[in-house]
């Protein structure tokens, strides 16, 4: 860690299918600020299944908002997500950190379906006495031409990686940071992006499970495309209540319709995703459902959710605990984007040092 690392947080860079995110955050006597948020939209085949098809684009979306943050050269985290991560809880001996580094990547090689050469492996020690001398161990591999993709964009966008996180841990850092949880209480966070949705359950204050699923908003957007005949800008100002002529009533009840029908195949992945944790684990009843991303915006994922899970669902303010200086900020603004930003703040949290 640098002089000033107890300072400044690294600059979280959030490269979502649909936009990119950067959140810059200072840490003062202990409690943290808000210094920049901004964000800008990705065209719709940049980033594919947590892949970058288009390097140019997504580099010089990043430039941008390098630019209007004035962040150039900064260090910077990032995250990687979806089918090129393997999230793994292990049960091992008890061991030193030292002895684990040693030893993760033999144990990794048992999981991991890709070459353990192709791979970066990271272990987290969840528990280091949970009973009849084993530890918990939470094990993160992430394929390696997948990581230097995102780390390449963020060099040629202007800023300087150093830590490589998971979407979904960045979220549930976020959220520990603004939430604080009652030991005894399991809880679900859902990151409801465009294309994805990152899912991550806490238990008794730790990491109990994880998973990625491959959907999200922008299948509502391309079903309103299909149904009404119109341009993807035009379907997201439907989508989002945008388009005023469309309080024209016919046309409203029908995206709602669609609506209704895509958040339900939404809520269906997630429970299929839920019901495997739920079979798996002790302390399983979840207590309360926490949604962030850019389609926690949903109505009607919020109404599918209480509906079909019947536990209460909170949208996240990621900005919660983070003072926020209205001379610098419109803070209606900054509110109503609040849980686009959850992701990004999270890796904004992150400090140069930590494991990459
Ligand atoms: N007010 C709103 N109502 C409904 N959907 C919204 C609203 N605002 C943004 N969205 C949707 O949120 C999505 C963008 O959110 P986010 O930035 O979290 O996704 P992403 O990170 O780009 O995607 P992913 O992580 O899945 O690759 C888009 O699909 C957008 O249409
Ligand atoms: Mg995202």
């Amino acid at each position: 860690m640098g002089l000033f690392g107890g300072r400044h947080g690294v600059v979280g860079l959030d490269i979502g299918s649909s936009m990119v995110k950067l959140v810059r955050l200072r840490q003062a006597s202990g409690s943290w600020e808000l210094l920049s948020f901004n964000m800008g939209p990705l065209p719709p085949d940049a980033v594919v299944e947590g892949r970058i098809m288009n390097f140019t684009a997504v580099v010089e979306r990043i430039r941008d908002l390098v630019r209007e943050a004035g962040v150039k050269d900064a260090e910077c985290s990032l995250s990687v997500s979806g089918s090129s991560v393997i999230i793994k809880k292990l049960s091992l001996p008890e061991m030193t950190r030292e002895e684990l580094d040693d030893s993760i990547l033999w144990e990794a090689e048992q999981y991991i379906p890709f070459d353990i050469k192709d791979v970066n492996v990271d272990a987290q020690i969840l528990n280091p006495r949970a009973g009849q001398g084993q530890m918990d161990v939470l094990m993160v591999a992430a394929k390696k031409d997948v990581v230097n993709e995102y780390v390449s964009v963020a060099v040629e966008g202007g800023l300087r990686p150093t830590v490589v996180d998971v979407s979904i841990f960045a979220c549930l850092n976020m959220f520990e940071v603004n939430y604080s949880v009652p030991a005894d209480q399991t809880l679900a966070l859902l990151n409801v992006g465009a294309n994805s949705i990152n899912v991550g359950v806490l238990s008794g204050g730790a990491i109990a499970f994880t998973r990625d699923i491959a959907m999200g908003g922008a299948a509502l957007t391309a079903e309103i495309q299909k149904q009404f005949n119109v341009s993807y800008d035009e379907a997201e100002a439907f989508k989002t209540g945008a388009e005023s002529s469309l309080s024209s009533s016919t046309v409203a009840r029908e995206v709602a319709k669609i609506a209704d029908r895509v958040t339900d195949q939404m809520v269906t992945e997630v429970q299929r995703s839920l019901d495997f944790f739920v079979a798996t684990s002790i302390k399983a009843d979840i207590g309360r459902v926490y949604l962030s991303g850019g389609s926690a915006q949903l109505p009607a994922l919020i109404r599918a959710i209480e509906r079909r899970m019947e536990v209460p669902v909170e949208l996240v303010n990621p900005f919660r605990n983070i003072a926020v200086d209205a001379r610098r900020f419109d803070i209606d603004l900054l509110q109503r984007a609040a849980p686009v930003a959850g992701a990004a703040v999270g890796l904004a949290l992150r400090r140069p040092g930590d494991a990459a």
